[in-house]
Order: structure tokens, then C-alpha cells, then sequence
């Protein structure tokens, strides 16, 4: 799927980011298993990554960051007419983490439902939520991306377990009279849903005894297949996007690719030719955390003074499905109707 966005004009006003509290580093990890943090920083880029407490679910680290989101756009949550929440790690199967989110914001007029699509899953949701309101359906949107990946982890397994962590990130979604988003590619590819996936808990595997002797409640990946796949999609969905809104690559102010790992966001960025101060990376700080790594990103470039009116923006998500998904935004601050 691949469109400019020639609806009405609709931009992010609001940014919010939350993590846990818990730093977890390499070195801590190599007490656990068999790793280290050379290994990890040089394969990974990787050196610490943020643990949600035994209590916390989605809806936990989801709040604080819809909350200084929406206080940055100034807009109440009883405002707020359409709360998507990204994920596969809700709270629970159901009800959807957006309805307790929803509920806890005050948004009570609002609709409110999870969406799955790996961790391109926050880029799914803004094309939604930018969908209903160039439709005229919502007036105002929230979107969270967001992941507690660290519970279906196996915590034996050095292949996955390194590289993942908490996080959680929102935006406000709202028409301005110009700039905003440009327009957007998604695609996805089932074929390859088996190289990244949870096996047990759903329709196909019920949660069993067996299913959890086997440790089919934890996240399988063929690394090597999912690298392969990352670098190739972070180019493709990007010239695509880019191609589809009549812009180039020298256009591009800030880039915000998927942060999975510094080596995928190098081979994209030189192969799409960016400048590598115009990359916002926090891998290092942060690791995969799905869908909450592009939000994440973007929460940053705006504590960093980098998301200036009239810059261009350009996000590129990829994960479980195998998915993908771009967004290209002309940055502007404000002027809402
Ligand atoms: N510590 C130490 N050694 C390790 C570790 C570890 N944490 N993990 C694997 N190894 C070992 C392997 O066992 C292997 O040893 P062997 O040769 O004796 O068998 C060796 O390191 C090399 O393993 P490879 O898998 O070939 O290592 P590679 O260079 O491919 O790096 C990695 C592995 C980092 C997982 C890489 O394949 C990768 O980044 N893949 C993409 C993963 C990803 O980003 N997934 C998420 C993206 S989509 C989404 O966000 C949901």
C-alpha cells in the first residue's frame, strides 16, 4: 500500500516517551549467560536496555507518555476521540490496552483498539489514525507505540534476549491548515511470518503445560533471515516513500529508522545516501523495543531541537510478519483547525 497523503493536512502535534526506571547492561547480562558487551556492541550497537518491573504492563509505561504528549499539543484527554495503541505485548489478550488507556486519559468518547503489526506497528497506526481524521472521522487522535518485550523473552536464549527492551512513546494526531504528513508505504509479507514469531498463546498453540514446558510463550528469530530482510526493506519502503511524494533523499532532514540494531540502521543509511548527522539512533541506549522504538526516536530528536518546522521527516518501521512501513512528514508547530 503506497499513497501520498492529498487528504486533508494532518500533523503530529504532541510527543511523549516513557521507559522503565531498570537499566539493564551488557555486563550484567554476560553474569546471566554466555555474552558479553563486546560481542553485543559490536554485533548490535547495543550496550544497555531499559527492564519493565515485575508489575508493569504496556498500559504503565503507555500513560506517562500519552500524558506529556497530550500536554505538549495542550489538548485534554476528554478531547482525545481515537486512541490507538500498537503493540504485542498489550496488557492482556482483551480488552485492548487503548480501552485502559482510554479510561485512565478520561477519553470517553472515545474509540479505542490495539493493533498488531510487529514493530512496524506504530507506523500501521499513524497511517490509521491519519486516515480517520484526513476523513474527517476523528478529530483528535492518539497513537502509542509501545512493547514489553523483556516478558516474552527467553531469558536462557543469548540469540534473542540481548537484543530487546521496554519502552513505550505517543503521539497527538490533529489537522493543521498545511505541511504535516506527505504520504506513506506499508507493506507486509507472510511467507516470512515464521523467521520472527511468539509460537504459543494464541488459536493455533493454546497455552498449555506443554506449550510452556517447551518455552513456546517466548520470541523465536532466525536472526540471519531477519537482518537480511531489515536491510532490504529499510531501503526499499524509504526510496518508495519517498519516490511516491516527489522528493529525493537530499531532502530528507531527519531520519528515523526502526532501532533494532546500529549495523542495519548503517547498511540503510548508506545505502539511501544520508548524512549520518541527520540519523536519530538510540539503540544504544535503548535496544529493539518494537514498536516503541520509533516514537522513542522521535521523542528524542525533539528533546535534541531537531524536529523545526518545515524540516522533512522521514520514519521507516520494519518487523514480525514480516512487515514494513514509511512515513514521510514536513515538520510544522501548530496552528491546528
Ligand atoms: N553473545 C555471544 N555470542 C552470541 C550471541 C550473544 N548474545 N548471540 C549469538 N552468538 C553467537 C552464535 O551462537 C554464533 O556462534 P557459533 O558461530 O559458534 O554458532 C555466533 O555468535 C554468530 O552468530 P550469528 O547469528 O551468525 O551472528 P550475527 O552476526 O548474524 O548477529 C544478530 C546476530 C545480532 C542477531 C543479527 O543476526 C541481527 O541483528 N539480526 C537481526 C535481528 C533483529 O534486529 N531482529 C529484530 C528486527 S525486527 C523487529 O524489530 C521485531
Amino acid at each position: 500500500m503506497i499513497g501520498t497523503a492529498n487528504g486533508a493536512r494532518v500533523a503530529i502535534t504532541g510527543i511523549g516517551a516513557h521507559v522503565p526506571e531498570r537499566v539493564l547492561t551488557n555486563d550484567e547480562l554476560s553474569t546471566m549467560m554466555d555474552t558479553s558487551d563486546e560481542w553485543i556492541v559490536e554485533r548490535t550497537g547495543i550496550r544497555e536496555r531499559r527492564i519493565a518491573a515485575p508489575e508493569e504492563a504496556l498500559s504503565d509505561l503507555s500513560l506517562p507518555a500519552a500524558r506529556e504528549a497530550l500536554e505538549e499539543a495542550g489538548v485534554a484527554g476528554s478531547d482525545v476521540d481515537l486512541v490507538i495503541v500498537a503493540t504485542v505485548t498489550p496488557d492482556m489478550a482483551f480488552p485492548a490496552t487503548a480501552a485502559i488507556l482510554a479510561d485512565q486519559l478520561g477519553a470517553h468518547d472515545a474509540g479505542a483498539y490495539d493493533l498488531s503489526a510487529g514493530c512496524t506497528g506504530f507506523m500501521y497506526a499513524l497511517v490509521q489514525a491519519y486516515g480517520m481524521l484526513a476523513g474527517g472521522l476523528s478529530e483528535r487522535a492518539l497513537v502509542v507505540g509501545g512493547d514489553v518485550l523483556s516478558k516474552i523473552m527467553d531469558w536462557t536464549d543469548r540469540r534473542t534476549s540481548v537484543l530487546f527492551g521496554d519502552g513505550a512513546g505517543a503521539v497527538v494526531l490533529e489537522r493543521v491548515p498545511e505541511a504535516g504528513f506527505l504520504g506513506f508505504e506499508l507493506g507486509a509479507d507472510g511467507s516470512g511470518g515464521s523467521q520472527l514469531y511468539l509460537p504459543a498463546g494464541g488459536s493455533r498453540t493454546p497455552a498449555s503445560a506443554e506449550s510452556v514446558a517447551d518455552r513456546l510463550h517466548f520470541v523465536q528469530m532466525n536472526g540471519r533471515e531477519v537482518f537480511k530482510f531489515a536491510t532490504r526493506v529499510l531501503v526499499s519502503s524509504a526510496e518508495a516513500v519517498l519516490a511516491e511524494c516527489g522528493r529525493t533523499i537530499e531532502d530528507v532532514d531527519v531520519y528515523v529508522p526502526h532501532q533494532a540494531n546500529v549495523r542495519i540502521i548503517e547498511y540503510a543509511r548508506k545505502k539511501l545516501g544520508i548524512a549520518e548527522d541527520r540519523v536519530v539512533v538510540d539503540v544504544d541506549r535503548f535496544g529493539n523495543t518494537s514498536s516503541g522504538s520509533i516514537p522513542l526516536a522521535l521523542a528524542d530528536a525533539k528533546r535534541e531541537g531537531r524536529l523545526q518546522a518545515g524540516r522533512l521527516v522521514l520514519m521507516t518501521g520494519m518487523g514480525a510478519g514480516l512487515t514494513w512501513g514509511s512515513g514521510l512528514i514536513e515538520w510544522t508547530d501548530g496552528g491546528r483547525r
